[in-house]
């Protein structure tokens, strides 16, 4: 009988990564997933994905739990060196633009120097193992404001016939914030273990990714956390450009499914834009209407000032993505995203008013 492949997925209780782990397990891997609930720590107990990782050891006999801390080097390659697993995804990262200001040395160990840590254990102990990174369209700072927009009533859109951002788009020379920074140190780390080591590295720039399973908070996880506002009646605020920013929104599960298809298809630090695309693009004031029309009135406010280099329109150019992986199809249209996240929110009768994760 065949060895089953064995995956090593960081943040294993975040959105994305928990995703991924639900995904190899269904297909008979086996997985070890490294998260010491740090999201915890950056955004107290709502942030908290400890229930996610207790689900997952709960739910897949394959899954096994690591509490490590990806800035803990030592650590990391003791896993490796015993491990050596032929598959490894990193989700794990302070992941907030805005909260990265408060927690800047903490930002950049997790961010940059985990990723390092994770890069050279990997060239250490299984360098042939294919490796995504989920990086960010932070990389490219506010570079996308200053592409020609239009403004229409509901939402700012590319003018001159643009359908979204390419990689060709230069990461030098704009606001990034911290987060921004630290990412895209960890970003070209990757391109270089890619290009340096020959290694099959593949860096994932997402704008909004999104799912039931995200454990939302103001600051991070804007689709979870507006629905969340929407249903459970809490105000929510827009901050800036009158709510027509507009993102594009993929689910957790394509991103998954993307990350299969690199596996079997790996190249060697290769960059890749990633996000739902024009068809699942959405303004906030869009959204709001969208959840209206599913009987979710939304209480919100608005305050003038934008997030610092917040982006007014940013839509994924996915040719690159569609021309490497053309097996690759995106399951979620955004209604069907909604929708699943309302019903995580909406507290039937029969439950008790417990909410499920
Ligand atoms: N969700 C998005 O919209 C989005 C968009 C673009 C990029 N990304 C990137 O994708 C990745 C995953 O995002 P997500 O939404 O799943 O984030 P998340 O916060 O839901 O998950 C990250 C997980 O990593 C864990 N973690 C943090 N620091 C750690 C450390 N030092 N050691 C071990 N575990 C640690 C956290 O506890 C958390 O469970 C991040 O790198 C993020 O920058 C996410």
């Amino acid at each position: 009988m065949a060895k089953k492949k064995l995956a090593l997925v960081t943040g294993s209780g975040g959105l994305i990564g928990s995703e991924c782990t639900r995904v190899l397990c269904q297909q008979r891997w086996h997985v070890v997933g490294i998260d010491n609930d740090m999201r915890r720590w950056f955004f107290g107990e709502a942030g908290s994905t400890a229930p996610v990782a207790k689900a997952l050891q709960k739910n897949f006999s394959a899954y096994r739990h690591v509490a490590i801390d990806i800035r803990d080097r030592q650590a990391i390659r003791d896993l490796f060196e015993a491990e050596r697993p032929d598959f490894i995804i990193h989700t794990a990262a302070q992941p907030s633009h805005d909260k990265a200001a408060s927690v800047p040395y903490e930002d950049f160990d997790v961010n940059a120097v985990g990723t390092m840590n994770l890069l050279v254990a990997a060239r250490d102990f299984c360098r042939e193992s294919p490796f995504c990174f989920t990086s960010t369209n932070k990389v490219y700072g506010d570079r996308p404001n200053s592409l020609p927009l239009r403004e229409f009533q509901k939402r700012y859109d590319y003018a001159n016939g643009r359908d979204g951002i390419d990689e060709s788009m230069s990461i030098d020379a704009s606001l990034h914030s911290l987060f921004g920074a630290s990412k895209a140190a960890a970003d070209l780390l990757c391109q270089e273990f890619g290009r340096y080591f020959k290694m099959p590295v593949g860096i994932f720039r997402a704008g909004c990714v999104t799912g039931p399973q995200h454990s939302a908070v103001e600051l991070h996880g804007y689709l979870s956390y507006i629905v969340m506002c929407a249903v459970t009646g809490r105000e929510y605020t827009i901050y800036g450009y009158k709510g027509k920013q507009v993102r594009d929104q993929i689910h957790s599960h394509d991103v998954a499914r993307l990350f299969l298809e690199f596996y079997a298809a790996p190249r060697c630090g290769e960059v890749y834009n990633l996000g739902g695309g024009r068809a699942n693009s959405l303004s906030i004031l869009e959204t709001i209407d969208l959840l209206e029309g599913l009987g979710y009135k939304m209480r919100y406010s608005y305050d003038p000032a934008n997030r610092i280099g917040d982006h007014i329109c940013y839509i994924a150019d996915l040719t690159k993505i569609r021309a490497h992986f053309p097996n690759w199809r995106q399951e979620y249209r955004i209604g069907r995203i909604v929708e699943e996240i309302v019903q995580r929110y909406a507290v039937p009768a029969s439950t008790g008013g417990k909410r499920g994760i």
